[in-house]
């Protein structure tokens, strides 16, 4: 893998449609055992301001897994949390490390990384965006139907980062993407036009209406209603959000052999009933497994 070696992964607009290609086909043929590496003496290093479970297991097994080593840069026990400036930080840890994957509140703070350091910096979840978590569910996508071009993917509930990774992620890969979210709660127009410029032979579609957005779907998406770092809105945000729901309901408005998927954790309950969680529809399972393959295929192109 040569033509992502080096490079940052901030947003997925950073990747060409045949380089998500190329990563999807990768991350296929290392699950399925085709193909391995061996980082040895390469570091990865993990350095978040959220809590997390899927991004920071995954990322440790997959550089594990591909031979190479992991440093938790937690930030209550390293200087950041004390505020040494990002552009020093980031030269320094330049030095030290291979690559660096970043889950933080600020877009720009990953940009700052980017600008000051040599090594690849992953977005490992921003505000604005959540790139890995995307990889992984087009993974789960083309698994369970053998190709991406001309599916239906629609997005119920809150205009948020992984909002803002599916359309473009969708949009380079020709899948039509409708995003459903309550007014006031729609996802940012700048990411919108950008998804609606990149998508050349699908539909960006962002409506109000969790029911039209569901017709025919191939896959229903959806994800926390209140975002890490929006907690104290949660309660405020129920009843607004309840008409988004991904209950059996909408399931039954969608393609026949649609596809339930959640980046997780869930509200279960709220965004999602338990018996779409628990149904034959859902993916959700292998999408969190996919994180693994998408990650070390990641991993393995930027080293
Ligand atoms: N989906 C996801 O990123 O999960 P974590 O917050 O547990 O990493
Ligand atoms: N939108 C959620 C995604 C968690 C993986 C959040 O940012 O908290």
């Amino acid at each position: 893998m040569g033509n992502l070696q080096g490079r940052d992964l901030l947003s997925l607009a950073d990747l060409q449609p045949n380089e998500i290609q190329e990563l999807l086909t990768l991350a296929q043929q290392l699950k399925a055992g085709e193909v391995k590496f061996d980082f040895q003496r390469k570091t990865l290093g993990l350095l978040f301001r959220k809590a997390s479970t899927r991004t920071r297991v995954s990322f440790t097994v997959a550089m594990h897994q591909l031979g190479g080593h992991v440093i938790d840069l937690d930030p209550s026990v390293t200087q950041v949390s004390r505020g040494e400036p990002i552009q020093d930080t980031a030269r320094v840890l330049d030095r030290y490390l291979d690559v660096l994957a970043i889950r933080t509140f600020e877009q720009a703070e990953l940009e700052t990384f980017a600008k000051f350091s040599k090594i690849p910096i992953i977005n490992a979840l921003s505000d604005l965006e959540h790139p890995c978590q995307v990889l992984a569910d087009l993974l789960t996508v083309l698994e369970n139907f053998g190709t991406l071009k001309g599916l239906t993917l629609t997005y119920l509930g809150d205009g948020n980062n992984m909002a803002h990774s599916l359309m473009i992620g969708c949009a380079l890969v020709g899948m039509n993407v409708r995003i459903a979210s309550p007014k006031n709660f729609t996802p940012d127009p700048a990411v919108v036009s950008q998804a609606k410029a990149l998508a050349t032979n699908s539909e960006v579609i962002v409506t109000d209406d969790p029911k039209l957005a569901s017709q025919a779907a191939h896959v229903l998406y959806t994800d926390v209603w209140a975002s890490m770092g929006q907690e104290s809105e949660a309660e405020d945000r129920i009843p607004i959000f309840q008409p988004y729901q991904l209950n059996s309901e909408l399931m039954a408005l969608a393609d026949r052999d649609a596809i339930a998927l959640h980046c997780l954790p869930a509200h279960r309950g709220e965004e999602i009933t338990d018996e779409v969680m628990e149904g034959d529809q859902s993916r959700i399972w292998d999408e969190a497994e996919n994180r693994l393959h998408a990650q070390k295929a990641l991993l393995a192109s930027v080293l």
